[in-house]
């Protein structure tokens, strides 16, 4: 199994450009199951995550066509088969995201139900009410959620929390569906409008993504259509923080700022000189990070997905902060990880307060999620020696190329076995 080797103490510096972004592209790829005409897509990051999907998406009969480094089409003509089975699901959970548009293309759908995974229970509950909602029959049989409608009619469906995947997978069912879907409590999330926009692309009538109220008028049927992924912007947040922990001085390209509000003003409260251009971001560290107190919520506020990032950057600045996750009932498995480099962290429910201190050692840690991982990286960059990260498998799974970025900004990493 692929271990990660990391060499600390290198400052990084340098020019990178970042990817499609992950959350983007699983719901869009997903967005070819609605049409039968061939969906061009651009700018598609290269991760395992995109491959599941795509094996998913293959066995169900759509047709996969890559093209160059970063395109794909998909062929929905051959649509044949809407079934995903517990082996595709357990490996990730984003293929729920086919129960949407399978019910609303083929009026069927069997999709194992996900379950609970290292950061919290996550159950589909909203997915499903909101189908239901639409008049769809919803089963739970031996493990599989099995949804059936002759055709889903238009409703309006208030979400008890608000669920990423969930406006997704309701918005992407709503486009067939017969009359008009009203979303309220809808995700904000910048991937929602990227979807939004796609589907757009494909011809269907959708208002109000990227507010909290999402209308949908159902069309009898989608057509092809060209689209680009946004740039993915917890990358983009993970070098930024990957280079501030180091006192770097980095530019990041084909991204951009708009999404990363919240990060970025955190990334100054810690001492970082940040300049915004309109294709790029650049990062200046200071000479010594300060502390940065967080609380994760659904965008526009601080993202989940930066949490364990953060908690590796405050772990070495000066003075004591306070992060707490609202999101993930367990999504604090990268505590007890940095605290074998050295880090003075104390988990109180569902916060976690952090000590800076003056230096982490480097020691072999494990993964235990995509973003877990990426938080080990931060520290083992500014740990002294040598840091040996294990279950890489979960960093593969969202940051495209990780090592060759890290390698050019001038980080000493290294795949090992
Ligand atoms: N929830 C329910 N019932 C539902 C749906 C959600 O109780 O039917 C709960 C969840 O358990 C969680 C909260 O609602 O406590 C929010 O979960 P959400 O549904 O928004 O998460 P998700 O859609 O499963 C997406 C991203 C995650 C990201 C979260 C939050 C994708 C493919 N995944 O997950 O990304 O953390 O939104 O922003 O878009 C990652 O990339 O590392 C990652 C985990």
């Amino acid at each position: 199994m692929d271990k990660l080797l990391i060499r600390g103490g290198s400052v990084l510096k340098g020019e990178v450009a970042m990817s499609g972004a992950k959350n983007a592209a699983l719901p869009i790829l997903c967005a070819s199951l609605l049409s039968a005409d061939p969906l061009e897509l651009g700018n598609v990051p290269q991760l395992n995550d995109i491959s599941t999907m795509l094996r998913l998406l293959g066995d169900m009969g759509i047709g996969v066509r890559h093209e160059g480094d970063d395109g794909l089409t998909l062929d929905g003509s051959g649509l044949n088969n809407p079934v995903a089975s517990y082996e595709m699901v357990k490996t990730m959970r984003a293929s729920i995201l086919v129960l949407g548009p399978l019910v609303a293309r083929c009026g069927e759908a069997r999709v194992s139900l996900p379950g609970g995974c290292a950061i919290g229970a996550r159950p589909v509950d909203q997915h499903i009410k909101g189908l239901q909602a639409m008049g769809a029959e919803v089963t739970v049989e031996q493990g599989y959620v099995h949804a059936r409608a002759s055709r889903l009619k238009g409703a309006r469906i208030c979400t008890d929390m608000v669920t990423v995947t969930g406006t997704e997978n309701l918005m992407m069912a709503a486009c067939l569906a017969d009359g008009e879907t009203i979303i309220e409590n809808a995700a904000r999330e910048p991937e929602v409008v990227d979807l939004a926009n796609c589907l757009v692309a494909m011809g269907a009538r959708i208002s109000g993504a990227g507010t909290d109220i999402i209308r949908i008028q159902g069309v009898e049927k989608l057509h092809g259509a060209r689209h680009s992924i946004m740039p993915d912007r917890i990358e983009t947040g993970t070098y930024l923080c990957a280079a501030a922990v180091t006192g770097g001085d980095i530019r990041l390209t084909r991204t951009s700022a708009a999404y990363l509000d919240s990060v970025v003003d955190k990334l100054m409260d810690a001492g970082c000189e940040i300049v915004v251009e309109r294709d790029a971001i650049r990062l200046t560290a200071p000479a010594k990070l300060k502390s940065v107190s967080l609380r994760t919520a659904p965008y526009p506020a601080f993202p989940t997905d930066m949490q364990a990032q953060f908690m590796a950057m405050n772990c070495v600045a000066d003075g004591v902060a306070t992060i707490r996750e609202t999101i993930f009932e367990n999504r604090f498995m990268h505590v007890s990880e940095l605290m074998r480099l050295g880090a003075n962290i104390q988990i109180e429910g569902n916060n976690a307060i952090v000590r800076g201190v003056d230096r982490l050692e480097g020691a072999t840690v494990m993964a235990t999620d995509l973003r877990a991982s990426a938080s080990l990286i931060i520290a083992g960059l500014v740990a002294s020696g040598e840091t040996l990260i294990d279950r890489i498998y979960h960093l593969d799974r969202g940051y495209e190329r990780i090592e060759q970025k890290l390698a050019a900004l001038g980080a000493s990493v290294e795949r090992v076995r």
